[in-house]
């Protein structure tokens, strides 16, 4: 063996050492023979366990006596509680979202009714977004439900969120990338469009590529746009530490009576990361502080890994919500999406639960 075959083949080796360690585990998905199955590592999956363990809840607290609102100044969201309720839920958000520094994170110590503090601001729109989450979008989140917990774990930031990135300078000095895309750990380190988010998770720019009629006229998908939805494919995968064919079956990606159901709950899920981004948190912009806006002066807004880091279900599907009545608010019908109705993008028809109208739209 020559020492140019020697190098190359050290160079396998390192390029290699990029991948997963064995061993692996393989279950089946879908029915047998669509190789519809999915890969897990023991090693990678026992750390993921660790991030997804539920904190203790606070002690039950009485839910008689006066409300909140009888009782505090300054209540807009939880006046509805108990006061012993409303208490308890002040101290689970302290727990959850700012457990270092507590409840003057929010509150100026010497008049908690005062608003002067913006993170204060802040949390309040935060618990008017879950309880919109948990009231309307159970299309996604069902009857498990979230709380603040299941986005910040402990943290003032949750640790996945996502800016608009910064447009590329063709007068950069490390080289004019001529709109190529660099590999980037936001789409798996697969050189893909590294923000699918701004296009995909806010606003409602159509996603589907596939070509809906024989001829090429009249469709507007592009390589370029393939590219972005793939993107963003493999920011869902991640997300959930899961395959394509967790959603898919690969003889047909877009064909949604070959999906599986978890494909449906996570059309939903694009549709209300869209919403919480548009209604709650951009609104939030000038609220913040500069020093916690994007390189562009955006906010931090949520994708799928705000919510799952890296499992199928955040949390593995344990729910905190049961515990937190404060937190489950009531229907606002006027903001759910309708299942079957067309999205604003033309070419995306909404998939319905119904076996039936799933076949009817088919490709
Ligand atoms: C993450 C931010 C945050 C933290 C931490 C927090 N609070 Fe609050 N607090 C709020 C918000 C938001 C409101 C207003 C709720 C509403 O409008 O329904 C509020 C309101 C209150 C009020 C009502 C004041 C009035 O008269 O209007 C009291 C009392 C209170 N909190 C106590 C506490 C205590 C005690 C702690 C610590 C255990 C705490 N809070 C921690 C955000 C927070
Ligand atoms: C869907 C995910 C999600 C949920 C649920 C959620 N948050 Fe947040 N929260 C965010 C994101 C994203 C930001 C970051 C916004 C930014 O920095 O621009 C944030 C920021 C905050 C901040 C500002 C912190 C700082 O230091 O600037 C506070 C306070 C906060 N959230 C409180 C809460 C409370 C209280 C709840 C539960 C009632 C809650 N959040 C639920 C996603 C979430
Ligand atoms: C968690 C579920 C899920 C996973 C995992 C997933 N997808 Fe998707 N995929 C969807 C949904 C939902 C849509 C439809 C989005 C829409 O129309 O709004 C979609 C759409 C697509 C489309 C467009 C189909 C069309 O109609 O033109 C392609 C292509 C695609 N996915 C490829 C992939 C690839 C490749 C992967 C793995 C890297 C993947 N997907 C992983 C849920 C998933
Ligand atoms: C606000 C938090 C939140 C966000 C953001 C979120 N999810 Fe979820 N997701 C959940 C919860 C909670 C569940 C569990 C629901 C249940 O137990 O039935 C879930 C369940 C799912 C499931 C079903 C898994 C299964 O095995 O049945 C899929 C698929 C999924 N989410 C995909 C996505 C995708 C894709 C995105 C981003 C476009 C996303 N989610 C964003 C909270 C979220």
């Amino acid at each position: 063996m020559n020492a140019n075959r020697v190098i190359l083949l050290l160079g396998a080796l390192l390029a290699l050492s990029g991948c997963e360690r064995p061993p692996v585990v393989a279950v089946q998905h879908g029915y047998r023979g669509t190789g519809m199955v999915e890969i897990y590592n023991p090693r990678l999956l026992a750390q993921q366990a660790s991030i997804n363990e539920v904190p203790a809840s606070q002690p039950a607290a009485s839910q008689d006596g006066p409300r909140a609102s009888q009782i505090f100044k300054n209540v807009k969201v939880l006046g509805d509680q108990s006061v012993g309720e409303f208490t308890r839920t002040m101290a689970a958000m302290t727990q959850w979202v700012a457990p270092q520094q507590g409840c003057t994170y929010c509150h100026n110590p010497q008049n908690f009714a005062d608003d002067s503090i913006y993170t204060k601001v802040v949390a309040r729109r935060m618990l008017e977004m879950t309880r919109h989450v948990n009231a309307d979008w159970k299309s996604h989140v069902g009857t498990t439900g979230v709380t603040c917990y299941t986005c910040h774990r402990g943290n003032n930031i949750p640790a996945a969120t996502w800016f608009a990135a910064v447009p590329q300078n063709p007068h950069s000095m490390v080289g004019n990338r001529a709109g190529q895309n660099a590999p980037a750990m936001s789409v798996g380190y697969a050189s893909l469009p590294n923000d699918p988010f701004s296009l995909f998770l806010a606003g409602s720019e159509n996603i589907r590529v596939a070509g809906t009629t024989a001829l090429q006229s009249g469709n507007r998908q592009s390589i370029k746009q393939a590219e972005a939805t793939y993107g963003l494919m493999m920011h869902m995968s991640r997300s959930l530490g899961v395959n394509c064919t967790y959603c898919h079956n690969t003889e047909s990606f877009a064909n949604w009576s070959l999906s599986t159901p978890q494909r449906v709950t996570a059309w939903y899920g694009i549709r209300m990361a869209r919403d919480l981004n548009d209604a709650y948190l951009t609104p939030l912009t000038s609220t913040f502080p500069a020093m916690r806006l994007g390189p562009t002066g955006d906010v931090a807004k949520a994708n799928c890994a705000t919510c799952h880091q890296g499992a199928f279900k955040p949390l593995y599907g344990q729910s905190m919500l049961k515990d937190y009545p404060a937190l489950m608010g009531s229907p606002h019908p006027t903001a759910v999406a309708e299942p079957g109705a067309a999205s604003a993008a033309p070419l995306a028809p909404a998939p319905a639960a119904s076996a039936t109208s799933l076949q009817a739209m088919a490709n």
